[in-house]
């Protein structure tokens, strides 16, 4: 299978705010942002391994600064790591200032996606070789997210996660 960069499951989505989308205080609705969360990085995660996926996990949401109704919210989600058969998405989702043009960076979020075929088995998915700084970053530390998803999915003991010990405990 032919390794892929980032920048070839780059994908970006762009949505406005509606009414219906908002919480009782204006603000977007932190349901209605993890379904398009979940779309962008689906997406980018197909264009990656050109397979059917499914979302194994929700690693992390950070809900930094409130969006208001009539927003126009981006969405860019890139692969930051491919295992054997899962991937790890990484979405920024960006406010843009609809006079000025200006995106301002709101919220983040990381997913784990698993290839499948039409049996719901997972598939080989090719390797991700990263290219900027950013992204050797979150290749990186991709494998300590791994193994604490893993852990408190009831997939692995803590005493397992030798790259997640390795953060806490120096030598
Ligand atoms: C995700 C799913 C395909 C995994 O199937 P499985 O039979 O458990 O297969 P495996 O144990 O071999 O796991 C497959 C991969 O998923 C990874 N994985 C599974 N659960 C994970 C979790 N919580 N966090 C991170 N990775 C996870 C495994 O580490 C493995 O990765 P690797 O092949 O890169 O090493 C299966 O659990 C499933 O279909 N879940 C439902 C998915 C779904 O319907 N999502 C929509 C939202 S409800």
């Amino acid at each position: 299978m032919k390794s892929k960069t980032p920048s070839q499951s780059l994908t970006i989505n762009t949505e406005v705010v509606l009414p219906n989308d908002t919480n009782h205080v204006g603000n977007l609705f932190g349901g209605k942002l993890l379904q398009w969360v979940d779309i962008t990085a689906a997406i980018a995660a197909q264009r990656h391994c050109s397979r059917v996926v499914v979302t194994a996990a929700i690693n992390h949401v950070s809900f930094d600064n409130p969006i208001k109704q009539n927003s126009v919210v981006t969405l860019e989600a890139k692969v930051s790591r491919a295992f054997s058969s899962s991937m790890e998405i990484f979405v920024d989702v960006f406010v843009e200032d609809t006079v000025t043009g200006k995106k301002t960076k709101c919220n983040e979020a990381i997913l784990t996606f698993v290839a499948i075929d039409q049996n719901g088995t997972p598939l080989p998915v090719p390797e991700l070789i990263p290219e900027t700084d950013t992204e050797k970053k979150r290749f990186e530390s991709a494998l300590r997210r791994r193994q604490l998803s893993l852990i408190l999915g009831g997939r692995m003991k803590p005493e397992e996660a030798t790259e997640l010990k390795a953060l806490f405990l120096k030598d």
